[in-house]
């Protein structure tokens, strides 16, 4: 059977940090607040000139080194973001120029904050399929272009970056003791498209326009789809919670990751956090949490990984990856 076996991760934030503090000279609000409701200490801004690409670009650089391979191997990129650098070509086009990719496909995939899960599952699926024998996968965001920087509800939630994996297709026997990426759920539900979106595009405002979110409605939403999902995933590959060694959620809320990962009975020292420095970086908030625990060594090979996320559409999805 064949099973996308992921050789390696790379990220990238940039380099200017934002502190709540500093916030709190912006609107009405403070540390206190924001540590309390979210877990938030600081985020990353993109410089001026510095767009999402540019993030993907030297996340992908990372993975691709630390893979030992060129991007010329590559057969396919999918890149997922809600910001991309224009409304078209898509941003992976732009970094698999840059990369010196001629061949294969390179496209992105936009399901907001769950989009590294879809983005993944596009990969793997392509990849069982046999029309890739390698892929890299890329969440990437510029969140900060798109916030209302007057609006305290929003703005002090997100952040900048972009994370890459490189998987390659390898042989498995089929078993949840594979390598690999061993299953993968993905849902939407339109009905909620309203709770969390941006005011604007090309086909109604013609301009960018900013994000907007109903906070308290979705987080009811995240905890009720999270667990479903995430039941439904480990059903599928026929594990239980005590099986994961490593949970690898999306970043928005620390008050959600710690629901979840009581949820599933695990302790603290099995969840990735990431969200304190990071903020939600939207599509990049996974590999970025996944990047930080595998170069500290706290996933080795062979650990079991259970990726979640939510967010606009709503959309919602899992992935359970054998490192
Ligand atoms: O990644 C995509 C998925 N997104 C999410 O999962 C986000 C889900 N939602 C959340 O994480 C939380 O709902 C928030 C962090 C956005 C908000 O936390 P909350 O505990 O749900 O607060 P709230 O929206 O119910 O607001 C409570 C109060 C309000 O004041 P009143 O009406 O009680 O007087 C807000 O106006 O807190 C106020 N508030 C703030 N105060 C200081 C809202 N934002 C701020 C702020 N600083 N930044």
């Amino acid at each position: 059977m064949i099973r996308s076996i992921v050789e390696s991760c790379g990220a990238y934030l940039p380099e200017r940090v934002m502190t709540n503090d500093e916030l709190a000279k912006k609107v009405d609000t403070s540390d206190e607040w924001i540590i309390q409701r979210t877990g938030i200490r600081s985020r990353h801004i993109a410089a001026d000139g510095e767009f999402t690409s540019h993030l993907a670009i030297k996340a992908a650089d990372q993975a691709l080194s630390r893979a030992n391979m060129k991007a010329a191997d590559l057969d396919l990129i999918v890149l997922a973001t809600a910001t991309p650098d224009q409304t078209f070509p898509a941003t992976a086009t732009k970094v698999q120029a840059t990369l010196g990719m001629h061949r294969g496909a390179a496209f992105d995939v936009q399901a907001v904050c769950s989009g590294f899960v879809y983005a993944l599952s596009v990969a793997d699926n392509m990849i069982k399929g046999g029309m890739a024998g390698s892929a890299l996968v890329i969440g990437a965001e510029t969140f900060s272009r798109i916030l209302d920087w007057n609006d305290r509800g929003t703005c002090v939630l997100f952040g900048d970056g972009a994370g890459a994996v490189v998987l390659k297709a390898g042989e498995g026997k089929g078993t949840a003791q594979d390598r690999g990426i061993l299953w993968s759920s993905v849902h939407s539900d339109g009905r909620y498209h309203d709770l969390l979106y941006v005011d604007g595009g090309p086909s109604t405002t013609g301009t960018a326009g900013f994000l907007r979110m109903q906070g308290r409605e979705v987080f009811k939403h995240a905890v009720t789809n999270l667990a479903a999902v995430v039941g439904e995933t480990m059903g599928k590959v026929g594990l239980e919670a005590k099986d994961i060694d490593w949970l690898v959620p999306h970043q928005a809320n620390k008050r959600i990751i710690d629901g979840t990962g009581r949820k599933l009975g695990l302790s603290a020292d099995k969840v990735v956090v990431t969200v304190d420095h990071h903020a939600n970086t939207s599509a990049a908030s996974i590999p970025l949490a996944l990047e930080a625990a595998v170069t500290d060594g706290r996933v080795k090979r062979n650990d079991l990984l259970l990726l979640e996320a939510m967010g606009g559409g709503l959309t919602w999805g899992a992935s359970l990856v054998r490192w």
